[in-house]
């Protein structure tokens, strides 16, 4: 898992709770290195495992929920760090389609070895769609942070609903989001 990734949950534990309890869930998880993480290295994604996990612990959240919270920063953070994949679009639907379409692309040129999962989007009207989310990893609760973000982003309040399919061809998650009225 690219390390931009564990430099803003970091941030993000700091901000939000301290950086006494960033440091805390650092030693709880027992990362190598001191938990100092590079934004362009690489490292196991065990270890996010791990902090997230022990981040759970300290707080007495599920770590679900702490990964939807994370998601919504993230995405926060990725409209300041990279502002051109956000001011091309102008909506939250063609925002969400670009991700799969463009924005992982470019971030897959850049960095070869990210690890990106995949989404499908289907418009139903001008007011709904699926969006199909496919990874290795069961990281769908971030996801649906990030989205979550990106609504918050575009000003477009949504209402998302969450179904695990079971497809022959690998099992995905079905995010169902409807502009709120
Ligand atoms: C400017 C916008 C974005 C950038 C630059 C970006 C970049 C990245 C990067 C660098 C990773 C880490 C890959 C790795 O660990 O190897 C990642 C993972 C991920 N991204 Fe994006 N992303 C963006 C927007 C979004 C949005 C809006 C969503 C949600 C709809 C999303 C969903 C995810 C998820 C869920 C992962 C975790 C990996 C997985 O599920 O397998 N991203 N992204």
């Amino acid at each position: 898992m690219k390390g931009v990734v564990f430099t803003e949950f970091l941030d993000f534990v700091s901000e939000a709770l301290g950086s006494d309890v960033a440091d805390d869930i650092i030693d709880d998880a027992d990362v190598p290195n001191g938990g100092a993480y590079t934004a362009v290295g690489t490292y196991p994604y065990t270890e996010m495992q791990a902090l997230v996990t022990a981040l759970s612990r300290r707080t007495g959240k599920p770590v679900p929920d702490l990964l939807t919270l994370f998601g919504r920063h993230l995405c926060r953070r990725f409209a300041v760090r990279y502002p051109e994949f956000f001011t091309v679009q102008t909506s939250l639907f063609d925002f969400l389609e670009s991700v799969d379409a463009y924005i992982h692309r470019e971030v897959h040129k850049l960095y070869p070895d990210a690890e990106l999962p995949v989404f499908r989007l289907t418009r139903y009207g001008s007011d709904a769609i699926d969006l199909d989310y496919e990874s290795c990893r069961p990281l769908e609760a971030l996801a649906e942070g990030m989205i979550h973000g990106a609504a918050d982003h575009f000003r477009q309040p949504v209402a998302i609903a969450k179904l695990r399919v079971e497809h022959p061809a690998g099992p995905f998650v079905r995010f169902s989001i409807k502009h709120a009225a």
